[in-house]
């Protein structure tokens, strides 16, 4: 029974494991947190491709079917200029899928990494999907270890996050992208900072429902009844990985098999 691979440059892509485990949950997930070398959000498109393909290569050793990039950098920055041989899915196009769907005004706002940002895919992915819309970016590059510390909804993130997201507001989006692995976990203060007119929309959901449709129509869904088996890697054991993944996963043990790709 061949896993689904899953990794992110650190433990953010946990959300979206969370969102796969409720979507599929006779999978099996083999999880890679290249926490060696985050962050990737500062990092150059040709550092993130460099890094993106070692990792692909590290999955597709360990045997996985299929791959699911869930980072948001490296979905934006790498996933473009490679062409991997299992089949593969980022988290941009799903998140820019929810953010058209909806937002009713088509004036949209995305918050992720410098890097994320300074691509612009998702403002690309949105815009192919409805040209009209009106995308508005903002980096955060607080948010990231804001949330490595712990620190998810205090005043402290409050007043950051009012900060970052002021030209937003005050630009009227009515929908705001969570474009980083790392900022569903900030949602309660993103919500109250934003405002009920404000939609926010992470890409964990829809890109589960991608790959859920995806290895359905490559005949590549586990046949029940399954054994699920979930095993994390990380290239650095770090402190924060443990507690985070405690946060989006719920606490219990949790064995990290620190690698090497
Ligand atoms: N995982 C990254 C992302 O979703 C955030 C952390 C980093 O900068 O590496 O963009």
């Amino acid at each position: 029974m061949k896993p689904i691979g899953v990794f992110d440059s650190g433990v953010g892509g946990l959300t979206v494991v969370a969102a796969l485990q409720r979507r599929l949950p006779e999978e099996s997930i083999l999880y890679l947190g290249d926490t060696a070398r985050l962050p990737y959000g500062s990092k150059s498109p040709d550092t993130v491709t460099r890094y993106t393909e070692r990792n692909l290569g590290f999955l597709e050793g360990r045997g996985v079917k299929a791959v699911v990039v869930a980072c948001n950098t490296a979905s934006a920055l790498a996933l473009p200029r490679l062409r991997p041989r299992l089949p593969t899915w980022g988290v941009v196009e799903p998140g820019a899928e929810a953010a058209v769907a909806r937002s009713r005004s088509g004036r949209i706002g995305v918050i992720a990494t410098e890097s994320t940002v300074r691509s612009d895919a998702y403002g690309a992915a949105i815009r192919r999907r409805r040209p009209d819309a009106e995308v508005l970016s903002c980096a955060c590059p607080l948010f990231v270890p804001l949330v490595e510390e712990g620190w998810l909804d205090d005043e402290v993130v409050e007043t950051v996050a009012r900060r970052y997201t002021a030209p937003l507001a005050d630009a009227g989006i009515d929908t705001m992208v969570l474009g980083c692995t790392h900022y569903p976990l900030l949602r309660p203060v993103l919500a109250r900072v934003m405002g009920p007119g404000v939609e926010l929309v992470d890409s964990a959901e829809t890109t589960a429902e991608a790959v859920a449709s995806g290895l359905a129509a490559d005949r590549l869904l586990v046949r029940p009844p399954a054994d699920p088996a979930h095993h994390l890697c990380v290239t650095d054991a770090s402190a924060p990985f443990a507690r985070i993944a405690d946060l989006i996963l719920g606490p219990q043990h949790r064995p990290l098999e620190l690698v090497d790709v």
